[in-house]
This record gives C-alpha cells, sequence and structure tokens, in this order.
C-alpha cells in the first residue's frame, strides 16, 4: 500500500457507541485495502454543514446513522433506485464533485437471513413488524426476493397502509393490525423500536408457523424480548448483529468494489459482545 490512505467516516449523534469503525478496520485489513475509517460527531442542527467540511477535507464516503438518513437522502445529488425506496440514506460516496446516495440497510437484513441464517425468503409467507424508517428501508429488497406475501403490521395501522399502498407495485404487499393478524408465518421480523424499551409488539403466538424464523433488527448480549417470546413458541431466532455487519459489508462494496469476508468479522464482534 502507498500514498494516504483514503478516508471514511460514519456520521452520527450520538456517535460514540457506533461499531462501524472496527467492522470497517477488519474488512480494510482483510481485503488490502488503503483506508481510514472514523466517527464523527455531527451537531444535531449541522448534518449537511458536516458532510460538505468533510468533502472539502477529501473524504470518499461516509455512513450515515440515527438521526441523519433522512437528512442524508435530502442531501445526496442522486439516488440508487434502493435508497429511493427506502426514504432514507446510510451510505454516501463522494465523487466527480456531487453525492451519491445509497442503502445498503435492507439488502444486509437479506443476506443475513437468506445467505446467513439459511433461510430463503422465495415462496415464503413474511410478516414485518412495524411502519417506520426501519421497516421502510427493507421493504423492497425484501419483496427482490419474490415471497409468496409479505405482511405489514403496525400499531398505527395507518402507517402500515400507506407503506403498503407506496410498494404495492414492487410485489404482494399489504397492510394489517396487529390484532387481526393471520397465522403461520415463515419470516417475521421485528422492526419496530420496541426492543429498544423491552416492549414486545402484541403479536399473537400464532404467526409463528413451524420451522419459522424470528429475526430482531435490534441486539445486544441477550436475546430480545421479542427473540425470547418466539423462541417459547418454538421459532428459530436471530437478532440484529449480522444485519449490521452486512450493510456494512456492502457499503464497503460500494465504495472500494471489494466483498469482504463477514463470517470472520461477525464472529468476532459476537464473542466482543459476549465478553461485555
Ligand atoms: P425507526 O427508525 O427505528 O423505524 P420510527 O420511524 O420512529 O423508528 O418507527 C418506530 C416503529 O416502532 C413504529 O412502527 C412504531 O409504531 P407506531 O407507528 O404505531 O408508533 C413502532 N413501535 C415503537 N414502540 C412500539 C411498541 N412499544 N409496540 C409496538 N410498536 C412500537
Amino acid at each position: 500500500m502507498t500514498g494516504a490512505p483514503d478516508r471514511y467516516v460514519v456520521i452520527g449523534n450520538p456517535i460514540a457507541h457506533s461499531k462501524s469503525p472496527d467492522i470497517h478496520a477488519r474488512f480494510a485489513a482483510q481485503t488490502g485495502q488503503n483506508l481510514v475509517y472514523e466517527r464523527l460527531l455531527a451537531p444535531l442542527d449541522g448534518f449537511e454543514h458536516t458532510v460538505r467540511n468533510l468533502i472539502r477535507e477529501g473524504g470518499k464516503g461516509a455512513n450515515v446513522t440515527v438521526p441523519f438518513k433522512l437528512e442524508a437522502f435530502a442531501l445526496a445529488d442522486s439516488l440508487s433506485p434502493r435508497a429511493q425506496a427506502a426514504g432514507a440514506v446510510n451510505t454516501l460516496s463522494f465523487k466527480n464533485g456531487g453525492i451519491a446516495g445509497d442503502n445498503t440497510d435492507g439488502i444486509g437484513l437479506v443476506t443475513d437471513i437468506v445467505r446467513n441464517a439459511g433461510f430463503a425468503i422465495a415462496g415464503k409467507r413474511v410478516l414485518l413488524l412495524g411502519a417506520g424508517g426501519a421497516a421502510r428501508g427493507v421493504i423492497l429488497p425484501i419483496l427482490e426476493q419474490r415471497p409468496v406475501e409479505l405482511v405489514i403490521a403496525n400499531r398505527t395501522v395507518e402507517k402500515a397502509q400507506e407503506l403498503a399502498t407506496y410498494f404495492a407495485k414492487h410485489g404482494p404487499v399489504s397492510a394489517c393490525s396487529f390484532q387481526a393478524l393471520p397465522d403461520s408465518f415463515d419470516i417475521i421480523i421485528n422492526a419496530t423500536s420496541a426492543s429498544l424499551t423491552a416492549d414486545l409488539p402484541p403479536v399473537s403466538p400464532k404467526v409463528f408457523a413451524a420451522g419459522a424464523l424470528a429475526y430482531d433488527m435490534m441486539y445486544g448480549k441477550e436475546p430480545t424480548v421479542f427473540m425470547r417470546f418466539a423462541a417459547q413458541h418454538g421459532a428459530a431466532v436471530r437478532d440484529g448483529l449480522g444485519m449490521l455487519v452486512e450493510q456494512a459489508a456492502e457499503a464497503f462494496y460500494v465504495w472500494r468494489g471489494v466483498r469482504p469476508d463477514t463470517a470472520s468479522v461477525f464472529a468476532e464482534l459476537r464473542a466482543a459482545l459476549q465478553a461485555k
């Protein structure tokens, strides 16, 4: 490796907790890419200023996290189809004087479910719990896998309905209240923020078909309340740590054109989480 390393950052507020620098440092070491990746705290009212400064200083790209994904969407000069559909941007690339916006969250989730957990989505019945930003970001990549149906359930059912209407042209998607949900889904994804407050989305245990996978986009040292509930009712469970690593790997690919090995990085992060 010669020359100054290319610079990337993750921008958020707060940002101190972000695992992205650790993940990207491992990807870079593994693939021999000459880059540095740092945390960047932006003031709540200073996202655009922070990005423009970064570009002036020669930064090549940025990941964007809470609470700036919508601002990143608005700031981008061009958007990938998946960022357009998500209505949010988590990956910015700075090139040819412009800002390109992408979203790798949804493909990160799908890769973790299909490849890492080994659960095909094609031909399956999928239930998505929640209709906020996290849910919206994963709908198009799920539909691209061709499930037989995708049902979006939300406490505020109108928000689920809006998403179902918006994505109807991409596949068989519908909306439902938690109370009126039919039985027996093969893959159940918790995209609500309920796990943050140790709450359980009010779903019947009948939503879990035999052999179902219950996926929580949150992760932590302990299984979430939703994962414990699902496991009690016979589902295989998985948390969002794999999604975190896979969305990072896709961003790395967007920037560098190289696909890192995610399994080793996932194992290292899991071990570090358990050791806490
Ligand atoms: P995010 O970016 O994490 O998606 P958000 O856009 O604020 O955050 O959306 C939060 C989602 O979690 C919403 O679907 C919300 O339901 P409402 O739209 O009805 O508010 C859902 N949510 C939050 N707390 C919940 C709880 N305790 N039970 C069920 N759903 C909850």
